[in-house]
């Protein structure tokens, strides 16, 4: 049910039902007039307004029924009762209760990876875990394996973050330091032997938080993967979860890929195929390249609407800094010298020397402080954007969220590319 004009509307929520809504090019602010509503497992207060910016697209579910006021105009806005966050609750009071035998028996927590092809709700999914995980006092690790649309950094890179409060309804999970690794591609396919190296050393650096951290171990991990999930795509998805020894897949509306992982990871495993959200939008080609850059601009720029960040531009002089690219191009067998065995170059650490080429690409500043450091395992300082380059001088000027000088002297350029268009 609803009622009033179309820039101020109110909907009345039975229990169990939810609001969707997509937000166009105007923000919408939502107020919570009476009972309870959460975004995607965090609640919100009453009547405080919450303004959802253009592109938003967030569910408002209510266990127990609420009148909710939306202001402005929306592209999309109804209720639904078909939702599937029942199921959703009962998995997480599953995961729980993998936690509560670690406790009790001093062993690791659930290490619970979401899959599923493209648009199904992983992201959301791992959301809403992690908030419910919170909800219970629980602390634990998110891990974002999806190169192209994760959550974490920008578009390239893999990462791990602790998590100790729940998402803020608008931002998601800001206030969060995450321990972030350079890949360099918005796909596994690419280099799919440092994407493995990747996760593995994500894995090593959660087994290291479980050691020393009580709370952490029992709390487990939430992995999230990107939804390649045919061919090497899908290998790269098994390599995940032998790398954490997944002890619970949930597969998001596959019951081919739930097949195929019954068959392929340890009996350990327990893999439960879940339905997708009705509510859950797709998004077309050019809009997962749109949110590809939107993601880069908020890393230097801040949120649209809501927080902004100054960043800095400096001039970095070429003999400052050591440019290298990871993985050597691939030799096709008929240029190789008879008798002689192709190497593989993956991880090889390839010198590059400045060139106005590198205008718009991206570079991740390296924590390792020389190139025999074993630079794919060593996390970002953070990135910058290349912006100009001018030969004579031998210097370039790069867009950084912090002011120069670098504190590292290892780049690493990225494939994926920024055009900074203000
Ligand atoms: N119940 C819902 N109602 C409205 N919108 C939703 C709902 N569930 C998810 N969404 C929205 O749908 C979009 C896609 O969901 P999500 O990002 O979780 O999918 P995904 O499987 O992770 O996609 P990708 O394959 O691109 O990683 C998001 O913008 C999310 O906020
Ligand atoms: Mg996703």
């Amino acid at each position: 049910m609803s009622q009033g004009s179309e820039a101020e509307k109110e909907y009345v929520l039975e229990r169990e039902s939810e609001l969707r809504l997509e937000v166009a090019s105007s923000p919408v602010s939502v107020l919570l007039l009476s009972g309870t509503v959460e975004v995607f497992g965090t609640e919100l207060a009453k009547r405080r307004p919450y303004e959802f910016q253009s592109g938003a697209k967030v569910a408002f579910f209510t266990w127990h029924g609420c009148t909710l006021k939306l202001m402005g105009s929306p592209e999309v806005a109804y209720i639904s009762r078909e939702t599937p966050m029942v199921l959703y609750l009962n998995t997480h009071i599953a995961v729980d209760q993998i936690r509560h035998r670690a406790s009790r028996e001093g062993k690791m927590g659930p290490r619970v990876v979401i899959a599923g092809s493209v648009d199904v709700g992983k992201s959301t999914m791992c959301r809403l875990l992690l908030n419910y995980a919170i909800r219970m006092n629980r602390r634990l690790c998110y891990v974002e394996t999806d190169v192209g649309q994760g959550s974490l950094c920008i578009p390239g890179t893999m990462g791990i973050t602790p998590i100790e409060g729940p998402a803020d309804p608008v931002e998601g999970f800001s206030n969060i330091q995450p321990m972030i690794f350079h890949y360099g591609h918005n796909s596994p396919s690419p280099n799919v032997k440092l994407f493995i190296n990747i996760i593995n050393r994500l894995a090593a650096v959660f087994e290291k938080k479980c050691e020393v951290n009580e709370k952490f171990r029992v709390g487990g991990c939430v992995i999230n993967t990107c939804g390649w999930v045919d061919g090497q795509g899908y290998k790269t998805l098994v390599e995940v979860c032998k790398a954490f020894k997944a002890d619970a897949v949930l597969v998001l509306d596959n019951e081919r890929l739930l097949n195929q992982l019954e068959h392929d990871l340890p009996q350990e495993a327990r893999i439960l195929l879940l339905p997708k959200s009705a509510g859950v939008v797709s998004r077309s080609r050019t809009v997962r390249r749109a949110t590809r850059e939107e993601k880069i601009r908020e890393y230097f720029y801040g949120k649209k609407g809501l927080l902004s960040y100054f960043p800095f531009t400096f001039d970095v002089k070429f003999s400052d800094v050591k440019i290298y690219k990871i993985g050597a191009p691939v030799v096709p067998d008929s240029c190789l010298p008879i008798g002689a065995t192709k190497e593989d170059g993956s991880t090889t650490l390839l010198p590059v020397q400045p060139d106005k080429e590198l205008v718009n690409s991206l570079a991740s500043v390296s924590m390792a402080t020389s190139s025999e450091d074993d630079v794919i395992n060593h996390n970002s300082a953070g990135f910058v954007c290349i912006m100009t380059v001018d030969m004579e001088q031998e210097t370039m000027s790069v867009l950084s969220p912090a002011p120069g000088p670098l504190p590292r002297k290892i780049l690493l350029l990225s494939e994926v590319k920024f055009v900074d268009i203000r």
